[in-house]
């Protein structure tokens, strides 16, 4: 299994281009199966998420053809032979779970395995089912899959017990072919919800109030191939940006949306770092050591859940003490034991981490448990004073692409190895 070696201590700086959205394409990759033809989707960044989702889309008999270079894909899901999402492939990646909307609208029926609990969290899927129901389809589990059976969709009221990012994206684009209008009350938010609506309006379907918690689409009876091309990654960025702040360097974030990342922003400048929108991109500065600051993970526009763990490696060297509540997911803690290997003191309670800054962290070997909790230990690693060993960094390849790359190009010591 591949590893990181990293040698920390060096302050980042320089620039760096962020790659088109994961969360924002692997929808948008599902909504191909919505339309008769080629759909093109660039932006789209070659990440291990991503060929899963286009092996997905070929075991199902679609065509996908993916030029890394050129971040460019083309996907034709005309027809369709085997409307089923294995659990071989959706036990590496719950994103599959996205297929289950547009196949269930477009042919009537669907065959996805449920996926299973997961290391941040239980993460059930029960809200998209319960608006597929609602919309008419009919539901059984048998054999850990969910068997999804509609003639044809129809529009319903469908409630959102709490706002589920890939709920909304997946009923979204049942509805987009259902028999009449369908009502998302409590929708989520995020940037990638309005990628997506755009993709579909694009693809002539009716939609309104994406970005909102209210949406409303008006189904249609066919849709046409997309051209899109995904936003930049607002994680990816805030990443960078940490990694900026983190090492004390001077970062130009280039190929980003700032107004995605209002929270981050917010934060990042409470502890003292200078974060700045410039024509040529955003810059973020560390500024000597960073001020303890408190944060509650909340779905968007709140501060996003999949930048606490890279915050948090930031406030282990704050100056302070700082509190970081987590409510999105019940344990997404999985950092903080190894962040405490480094010589952090964390203290946590359930969904509540207390984290008492120490002025530096130590190299140590530690292991990554899931994407964004790898990223943490990656921007401790940087920052820590000497060598550091990042384990299972497969968990990383899902989600950054050319990490080290971009890592070594802004001046950090960062080897991968065997
Ligand atoms: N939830 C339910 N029932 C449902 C759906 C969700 O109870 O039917 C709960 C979840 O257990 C969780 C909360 O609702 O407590 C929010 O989960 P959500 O459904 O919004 O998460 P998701 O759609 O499974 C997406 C991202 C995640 C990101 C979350 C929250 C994609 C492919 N994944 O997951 O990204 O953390 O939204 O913003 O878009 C990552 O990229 O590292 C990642 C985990």
């Amino acid at each position: 299994m591949e590893k990181l070696l990293i040698r920390g201590g060096v302050p980042l700086k320089g620039t760096v281009s962020i790659s088109g959205s994961k969360n924002a394409s692997l929808p948008i990759m599902a909504a191909a199966i919505l339309a008769g033809g080629r759909s093109v989707l660039r932006g789209l960044p070659a990440l291990r998420d991503v060929l899963t989702m286009g092996a997905l889309l070929e075991q199902m008999g679609a065509r996908f053809n993916f030029s890394p270079d050129d971040s460019l894909a083309e996907i034709d899901a005309s027809e369709l032979k085997n409307p089923v999402a294995a659990y071989e492939l959706v036990k590496t990646m719950r994103a599959s779970v996205l297929v289950l909307g547009p196949l269930t609208a477009r042919y009537g029926r669907a065959k996805v395995s449920l996926p299973g609990g997961c290391a941040i969290g239980a993460r059930p899927i029960n809200l998209h089912l319960m608006g597929l129901e609602k919309m008419g389809a009919k539901i059984e589990l048998e054999g850990g899959y969910v068997i999804a059976k509609a003639r044809r969709l129809k529009g319903a009221s469908l409630y959102f017990d709490l706002p589920t990012v890939t709920g909304t994206e997946n009923l979204m684009m049942a509805a987009a072919l259902a028999k009449g209008v369908t009502v998302l009350e409590n929708a989520a938010r995020e940037p990638e919800i309005v990628d997506l609506a755009e993709t579909l309006q694009a693809m002539g379907a009716k939609i309104e109030g994406a970005g909102g918690s209210l949406i409303e689409i008006e189904g249609v009876d066919e849709l046409k191939p997309f051209d899109h091309e995904a936003i930049p990654d607002r994680i990816e960025t805030a990443t960078f940006a940490v990694a900026a702040a983190v090492t004390g360097g001077d970062i130009l974030i280039k190929n980003s949306r700032p107004e995605h990342l209002d929270a981050v922003s917010i934060k990042l400048r409470e502890t003292g770092a200078e974060v700045k929108k410039t024509p040529a991109g955003l810059r973020v500065k560390g500024n000597g050591r960073p001020r303890s600051v408190n944060i509650t993970t909340m779905p968007y526009p709140g501060f996003p859940t999949d930048v606490q763990a890279q915050f948090m490696a930031l406030m282990c060297i704050a100056g302070g003490t700082s509190t970081i509540n987590e409510t999105v997911f019940e344990n997404r803690f999985m950092h903080v034991p190894e962040l405490k290997r480094m010589g952090a003191d964390i203290d946590l309670q359930g969904g509540l981490a207390t984290v008492k800054g120490v002025p530096a962290l130590k190299g140590a070997e530690v292991m990554a448990t899931d994407l964004r909790a790898s990223a943490s230990l990656v921007l401790a690693a940087l920052a820590a004073e000497s060598e550091s060993v990042v384990h299972r960094i497969y968990h990383l390849d899902r989600g950054y692409e050319q990490m080290e790359k971009k890592l070594l190009a802004l001046g950090a010591r960062a080897e991968r190895i065997k």
